[in-house]
């Protein structure tokens, strides 16, 4: 039996998208199919950037003050968090530098442009809490900013999912200690 081919969208590269990229060489990595979202993505990241960094005090403020309570394997746990997403900060950041952006590291308004809130909480139970809905805030943003670049920047795609798995990760592991936690 013939197959119609017509009747399908076939799977061929566009040759004028691919001689547009061989102008604006200003452009670095950014291709001109990219230009037109590229203030949008680079606002998305650095929203990211500063929610991450916030994230870092707060566990590392966490680490600190519990280290003398019940849990110390909890506070260890919530330093190896810190790192996390200080790795996770620096990503986005290198991200938005090859996106011809600025990382927008401004301590001024880092706490307006975070999703997630700093919470300087004194007890583990509290601590726990404070992080669980940090990371689910954190999870609904990435996810939300996953299907908004969708297929019009494939590498920050590709960094904000390798990012949204490990916060589901820390949101998982912190839904454990609330059970457990006094
Ligand atoms: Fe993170
Ligand atoms: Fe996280």
């Amino acid at each position: 039996m013939q197959q119609n081919l017509n009747s399908h969208t076939r799977m061929v590269l566009d040759e004028e998208r691919l001689e547009a990229a061989k102008q604006s060489l200003d452009q670095g990595a950014v291709t001109p199919e990219m230009t037109q979202w590229r203030d949008d993505i680079v606002k998305l990241l650095n929203d990211a950037l500063a929610t991450e960094i916030v994230c870092v005090l707060r566990y590392k403020r966490h680490y600190f003050t519990a280290t003398g309570l019940e849990s110390p394997a909890i506070a260890e746990e919530f330093l190896v968090h810190a790192n996390e997403e200080q790795a996770h900060a620096d990503k986005i950041a290198k991200r938005i530098v090859q996106l011809g952006g600025e990382p927008d590291l401004n301590p001024d308004t880092l706490t307006q442009r975070s999703h997630a809130d700093y919470s300087p909480d004194s007890d583990l139970r509290s601590m726990i809490r404070a992080n669980l809905i940090a990371e689910r805030v954190a999870i609904e943003a990435y996810s939300q900013m996953i299907e908004l670049i969708g297929d019009k920047d494939p590498s920050s795609r590709r960094l904000i999912e390798h990012i949204l798995e490990q916060e589901q990760e820390h949101a998982d592991e912190l839904s454990d200690w609330m059970k457990h936690a006094t």
